[in-house]
C-alpha cells in the first residue's frame, strides 16, 4: 500500500501544526488529465471555488484555463481578483442577497444560475436599475438521485434547490414579461461526492427530455450546465490520485443530447483539489479509554468538520512512524464536542507524543469550511513549493502546458 511521502516528515518538523499542506503538482496533474478529457469534446469546466478558495490553489487553476462557478458575491468577487476571465464566471445559490446579485452585474458574468421565479423577479428588476441585461440560467431541479450522503444531494424535489417540472410553464410566462433578463441556458447539479456514474447518466435523460419541452416551445438554450458532483476515492487516495475524468466526460458525451451550437458547461470542485490537500497534525496526547484508546490531536473539527458533519472517511496516517506493531485508536481533535472525531478504531501504528499524523484527501471543503470555534486560529496553509530548494520552485504552467 502506498501512502504520504515519508521525505516530507522531516520537512515538516519545525513547521508549528495543524496545518494545511498541498501538493501543487499533483494539483497541476489533475488539471492536465482534466483539460485533456474535456478539451476532446470542447466542454468548459468551471471551477467551483467553495471547494477551496486559497489564492495560490485558484492561481494555478485559473491559469490552467478553467472558469468560475461561485455561490457568493465574495466568490465572484475573489474569482475577478484571480483573473478569472467574467464570462466565464458563472453564480448560483438558492438565496442571492441583492447586493450579490449587484456584483454579479458589475463583473459581467457569464450568467447567474437562478433558481425561483422570486429571484428572477428581484434579477430583472436590479439589472433594470443599473442598466444592463442579466444573462440568466434556469437551474431545474431534475430528480435524480445522487446517491449520497443525504446532506451533498441537491437534485431531488425534497431538496431547496432550483425550479421544479411543474412550475416551467409559469417561469417561461413570466420570463416573457422581465425586459432586464436573457435566457442564455439551463443548470443542473444533483449532489457531491458521486461515484457510481449512473447517476450521471439519469441526469442526462433528464435534461434530454427538458430539452424536448423546451424545443416544443422553441425556446432556444445556448448553453447546458451539467453542474459539478464527480466523486473521488477517499479510501486510496495516493491509488486514484487523479480521477478517471475520461469515463466520466464520456458519459456525457455519449448520454447527453447537445444541439448545434449548444455549449456543455461543468463545475467541478472536489475532484479537482481534494487529492492534493493533508492536514497535518500533531499528537497532543494517547489517552487510554475504557475500551480504546483516544489519540489526541492538536487539529480538531474546527480544521475539518467534514466527518464531523457527514460522518466522511478520510485516511489517517501516522507519517513519523509507519512501522512496528499497531493499535487501534480512536483519533479525536481538542474541540469540546463528541463529534469531533476523525476515525473510531483506526488501525495505526503504535503512536506517541509528537508523532505527526496525516489526514488526507483534505483538498476540498477542507480549508474552507474550518471555523473560529473555541477561538481557535485560522490554521495555515503551506504548499509543495514551499519545502522545496529555491532553484526548484514550481511557477503555475501556462494555459498551453496544461
Ligand atoms: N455546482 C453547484 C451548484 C454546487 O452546489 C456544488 C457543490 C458544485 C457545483 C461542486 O460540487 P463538487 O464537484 O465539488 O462535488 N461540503 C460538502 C460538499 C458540498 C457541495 C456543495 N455544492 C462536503 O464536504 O462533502
Amino acid at each position: 500500500m502506498t501512502s504520504f511521502p515519508k521525505e516530507l516528515t522531516d520537512k515538516f518538523t519545525n513547521t508549528p501544526t495543524p496545518f494545511y499542506y498541498y501538493d501543487l503538482e499533483l494539483l497541476d496533474s489533475t488539471l492536465r488529465s482534466m483539460n485533456k478529457e474535456a478539451g476532446r469534446y470542447g466542454y468548459v469546466v468551471h471551477y467551483a471555488l467553495k471547494a477551496n478558495a486559497d489564492r495560490t490553489i485558484l492561481d494555478r487553476i485559473m491559469a490552467s484555463g478553467l472558469g468560475a462557478d461561485c455561490v457568493s458575491g465574495n466568490e465572484v468577487t475573489r474569482a475577478a481578483e484571480s483573473g478569472f476571465a467574467s464570462d466565464r464566471i458563472v453564480f448560483a445559490g438558492v438565496g442571492k442577497s441583492d447586493e450579490e446579485i449587484l456584483t454579479g452585474l458589475e463583473n459581467n458574468i457569464h450568467s447567474f444560475n437562478c433558481e425561483s421565479i422570486q429571484e428572477l423577479k428581484v434579477i430583472d428588476e436590479l439589472a433594470g436599475a443599473t442598466n444592463k441585461i442579466a444573462p440568466v440560467a434556469l437551474r431545474l431541479n431534475p430528480n435524480v438521485s445522487a446517491n449520497t450522503h443525504k446532506y451533498i444531494t441537491t437534485g431531488l424535489e425534497e431538496n431547496k434547490f432550483g425550479i421544479n417540472q411543474w412550475e416551467l410553464e409559469t417561469i417561461i410566462e413570466k420570463l416573457k414579461t422581465l425586459r432586464n433578463i436573457r435566457l442564455i441556458g439551463l443548470h443542473f447539479h444533483i449532489g457531491s461526492q458521486i461515484t457510481d456514474l449512473t447517476a450521471f447518466k439519469s441526469l442526462c435523460i433528464k435534461i434530454n427530455e427538458f430539452q424536448q419541452w423546451f424545443r416544443m416551445h422553441r425556446i432556444e438554450i445556448p448553453n447546458l450546465n451539467v453542474g459539478g458532483g464527480l466523486g473521488i476515492d477517499y479510501h486510496e487516495p495516493d491509488k486514484h490520485s487523479i480521477v478517471d475524468f475520461a469515463s466520466f466526460f464520456r458519459l456525457f458525451h455519449d448520454f447527453l443530447d447537445v444541439y448545434p451550437g449548444q455549449k456543455v458547461h461543468f463545475e467541478l470542485g472536489r475532484a479537482v483539489v481534494a487529492q492534493c490537500g493533508t492536514l497535518i497534525s500533531k499528537v497532543l496526547y494517547i489517552k487510554n479509554g475504557v475500551n480504546t484508546n483516544f489519540m489526541i490531536l492538536d487539529a480538531g473539527m474546527t480544521e475539518l468538520i467534514r466527518p464531523a458533519l457527514y460522518q466522511a472517511y478520510h485516511k489517517i496516517e501516522n507519517i513519523s512512524n509507519s512501522g512496528g506493531e499497531s493499535e487501534r485508536y480512536d483519533v479525536v481533535g481538542p474541540i469540546c464536542e463528541s463529534s469531533d472525531c476523525f476515525g473510531k478504531a483506526q488501525l495505526l501504528p503504535v503512536t506517541k507524543r509528537g508523532d505527526l499524523i496525516a489526514i488526507r484527501s483534505t483538498g476540498a471543503y477542507g480549508e474552507v469550511m474550518s471555523s473560529n470555534y473555541n477561538l481557535r486560529e485560522k490554521v495555515k496553509a503551506y504548499y509543495s513549493s514551499d519545502f522545496l530548494s529555491s532553484s526548484k520552485k514550481e511557477k503555475p504552467l501556462s494555459s498551453s502546458e496544461y
